[in-house]
């Protein structure tokens, strides 16, 4: 089962411009299999999040009671935090096989219809980055989501007709980082919709210690709670700075992770106390010193620090906003005192504002 979906190169594509960052929360590709060796496969390991996996277990429970496949599922939230693990975990959960593919793969109907028709009964369909799907696509996902019918063209011209297919009935479960660019009409097909949101730092934590566990690293309370706590609140970074700080700890100490060798490698990291990285840095001090501290418009920021917009927003922005460092108004982005306190920076005053 594939865990990580091909995704096309192209202008949205944000894996390419966030691979080299440390805290990049999108996968880098050699962290794949490393990632799915850390990876959850039950609810039971899968931390965090208790409300969202109680009610799940529900629904799986009282699916299977009835023999029926599960209601679909939509995952929404920032990247890293756990929406394709619980995709795996319900289809592990449920006895059922799955299917990983993501929106931009899917191009046509016939790609669309490859797919489905390959699903088993009661098999679960995993499409990330579903807010990619094109329109068209998606007007034939509708029928199958629905009904489980998928109507299809044939032939061109005059002899054009549309021929309707009885599918299985399987689960769809769709993962997006941008809900808000999810249309009413596929939102309103599925039965279940969760977000996926950050964790608490005592919970990165226990990630933390699981994951050294497994990989088989010593470490100490202290080290474990350094590395949480400079984690961007996101298990996939975490387990990244875990794995990167057990190089440090093998070569310049004893192999056992401690508060100061987190501290070494996470400063030769460049990740600050806060988590914040050098983008971060960036984004926010250019805010502060080329923008008079806000409001900005997003593009305007998207320039002045050499990123895409889209990026900034779905990369860079919500662990910023979640930990109060940005602020997002009607009239673009605003730092916030704690940013400004943060690097050391005056709140300008309007005398000074002026000069
Ligand atoms: N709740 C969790 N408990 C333990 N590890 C987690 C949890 N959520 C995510 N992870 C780890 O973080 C990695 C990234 O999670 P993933 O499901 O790929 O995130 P997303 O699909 O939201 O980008 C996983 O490989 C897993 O090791
Ligand atoms: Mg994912």
């Amino acid at each position: 089962m594939p865990s990580d979906t091909p995704r096309k190169p192209g202008k949205t594509d944000l894996s390419g411009s966030a691979v080299h960052r440390i805290t990049s929360p999108e996968p880098v590709d050699d962290e794949k299999d490393f990632d799915r060796s850390l990876r959850p496969r039950s609810f039971d390991e899968f931390i965090g999040h208790e409300k969202l996996k109680d009610n799940l277990r529900v629904f799986i429970e009282a699916a299977r009671m009835r023999s029926e496949p599960l209601d679909h599922v939509l995952f929404y939230g920032p990247p890293g935090l756990g929406k394709t693990t619980l995709a795996s975990i319900i289809a592990n959960e449920m006895g059922a096989g799955m299917t990983a593919t993501s929106g931009p793969v899917i191009e046509r109907p016939g790609d669309l219809a490859g797919v489905l028709t390959n699903q088993k009964d009661g098999s679960v369909l995993f499409i990330d980055e579903i807010h990619r799907l094109n329109h068209v696509v998606e007007e034939y996902l509708y029928p199958a989501m629905e009904d489980f019918n998928l109507d299809i063209m044939i032939d061109k011209g005059p002899s054009a007709r549309s021929i309707k297919l009885n599918l299985n009935r399987f689960t769809l479960i769709g993962a997006t980082t941008r809900a808000g660019m999810i249309t009413a009409p596929m939102r309103a097909r599925f039965g279940v919709v969760n977000r996926v949101g950050f964790y608490s730092v005592e919970e990165i934590d226990t990630i933390v210690k699981r994951s050294a566990g497994i990989m088989a690293v010593e470490i100490d309370d202290e080290g474990a709670m350094e590395i949480a706590r400079r984690s961007r609140c996101t298990p996939r970074i975490a387990n990244r700075l875990l794995r990167r700080i057990r190089d440090f700890a093998q070569v310049r100490g004893e192999g056992k992770i401690t508060k100061e060798m987190a501290r070494v490698g996470l400063t030769a990291l460049e990740v600050d106390e806060r988590g914040l990285d050098d983008m971060d840095k960036r984004i926010l001090t250019t805010i502060i010193d080329k923008f008079g501290g806000g409001p900005v418009g997003i593009n305007t920021l998207a320039t002045a620090v050499g990123e895409e917009g889209e990026t900034i927003e779905e990369v860079y922005e919500p662990y910023l906003v979640q930990e109060g460092f940005l602020e997002r108004t009607s009239r673009g982005r605003e730092v916030t005192d704690l940013a400004r306190q943060h690097f050391g920076r005056q709140k300008p005053t309007d005398q000074n504002r002026l000069l």
